[in-house]
């Protein structure tokens, strides 16, 4: 297989990675920072995965790593290697490559330790909690010898791969005009530390979880954003909410609008008092209108579904398309698509290139997301090159 990913529907995708498993004796040694839920996703898709093989872990709290080892020893009836700290884990020469999974404030000061040994980085989204911290990041990741591949998960979704598909490959759209983007779900998790509470510790809610969204609406626009307006605040979740004597501050609903320089008008809803989770991507051209959605649910018996149709004359979904992946890959973490992205890992660890983020990208959601969560503060439109300006930032190119 030679991966791109976008450019084959996600039915085959599935079946090729499928085929592709290896059983973690081989491959590079992947040492992991950070076991919360997400390191430990992480470590059970690299495990199911089975092309990389796991040379050791690191994180700060004990009750993460038990939590990890125990996982780690019930798929491989084997101890998990854990480095008594990040530096231990940054001299060990038998690491080939690093996975970074801790919380959004930490990420740019672990990123350029592990930079320094010029080894290849999958970097969790977002890049970090500062515009300047990121640009530096992404000009650190360009310098260096290897690849740095950002988290922006969501694109491996099955009904996003075809989504980017249709409109990236077979152009079946025609020209993008319009892009309209939502989210319903449930409350923020519980977190070590409960970062993910405060604006200070995650960048705000637009930036922690929305970034994942400005990256689709950035892919399917493929143009430069000028102005972005959102509205929106604190309605429902963790009013009361205090953590070691601070108050959380967090956001749960928002409506943003995005304008680009070529014209096309971008909208996203946010909601996080919703009992299920549903997403839903609308992208309208001159030739037609393509929906991608997903329903899934945080309630483990309740298994998600992904659907697309593309509403262009004679277009095989122009009724809608179940395309949810097999449900062993689906249940292995974020509706399968963290599967995908280790995959896209491992083939850049091969020397493919592929679909996956770059940190120039990572950055531009970034962008995007830190200017609605600016707007949302100030109650006022953002245009973007007073807002770059202003943060010492430019617009990747
Ligand atoms: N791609 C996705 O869809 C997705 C989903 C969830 C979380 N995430 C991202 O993954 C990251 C981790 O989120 P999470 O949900 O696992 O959080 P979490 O709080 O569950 O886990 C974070 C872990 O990092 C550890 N940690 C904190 N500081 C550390 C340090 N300096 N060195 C080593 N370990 C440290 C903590 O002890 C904890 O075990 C965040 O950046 C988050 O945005 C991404």
């Amino acid at each position: 297989m030679k991966p791109r990913f976008f450019s084959v529907p996600s039915k085959q995708l599935a079946n090729d990675a499928w085929q592709a498993r290896g059983d973690g004796r081989q491959g590079p040694r992947l040492a992991i920072v950070g076991l919360g839920m997400m390191g430990q996703e992480h470590l059970r898709v690299a495990l199911l995965l089975g092309r990389v093989r796991i040379q050791g872990v690191y994180d700060q709290h004990p009750a993460s790593l038990e939590q990890a080892q125990r996982g780690y020893y019930a798929l491989t009836q084997n101890p998990l290697a854990i480095y008594p700290s990040l530096d231990a884990l940054c001299l060990d020469e038998n690491v080939d490559a690093y996975l970074i999974a801790t919380p959004n404030f930490t990420h740019s000061a672990i990123f350029e330790r592990l930079m320094k040994t010029d080894k290849p980085i999958f970097l969790e989204k977002p890049m970090a909690t500062s515009l300047t911290d990121a640009q530096r990041m992404v000009t650190m990741a360009e310098a260096c010898p290897t690849f740095v591949q950002l988290g922006m998960q969501y694109r491996f979704k099955a009904q996003y791969v075809d989504a980017f598909h249709a409109i990236r490959v077979e152009q079946a759209l025609g020209t993008v005009h319009t892009v309209a983007m939502s989210e319903y779900r449930p409350p923020f998790l519980n977190k070590v530390g409960e970062w993910n509470k405060f604006n200070d510790y995650s960048g705000g809610t637009l930036v922690e979880k929305c970034c994942h969204y400005f990256d689709l609406i950035n892919l399917a626009v493929d143009a430069v954003p000028v102005k972005v307006y959102a509205q929106g605040g604190r309605a429902v979740n963790f009013l009361d909410f205090e953590h070691e004597g601070m108050r959380s501050d967090i956001d749960d609903h928002a409506f943003v609008t995005i304008t680009y320089d070529n014209g096309t008008l971008a909208h996203f809803t946010l909601n996080m008092f919703a009992q299920e989770l549903y997403e839903e991507l609308v992208v309208t051209g001159d030739k037609g209108r393509l929906v991608a959605s997903e329903s899934s649910s945080f309630r483990p018996e309740v298994e998600s579904s992904a659907r697309i149709q593309v509403e262009v004359a004679a277009h095989p979904s122009y009724y809608g398309t179940l395309v949810t992946y097999p449900s062993a890959i689906e249940v292995s973490g974020h509706s399968g698509a963290t599967f995908f992205e280790h995959l896209a890992f491992v083939a850049q660890l091969e020397g493919h290139r592929v679909d996956a983020a770059t940190p120039a990208q990572g950055f531009k959601s970034l962008l995007v997301a830190s200017a609605a969560q600016h707007s949302l503060a100030t109650g006022l439109p953002v245009l973007m090159d007073e807002f770059c300006a202003q943060e010492r930032v430019t617009w990747p190119t």
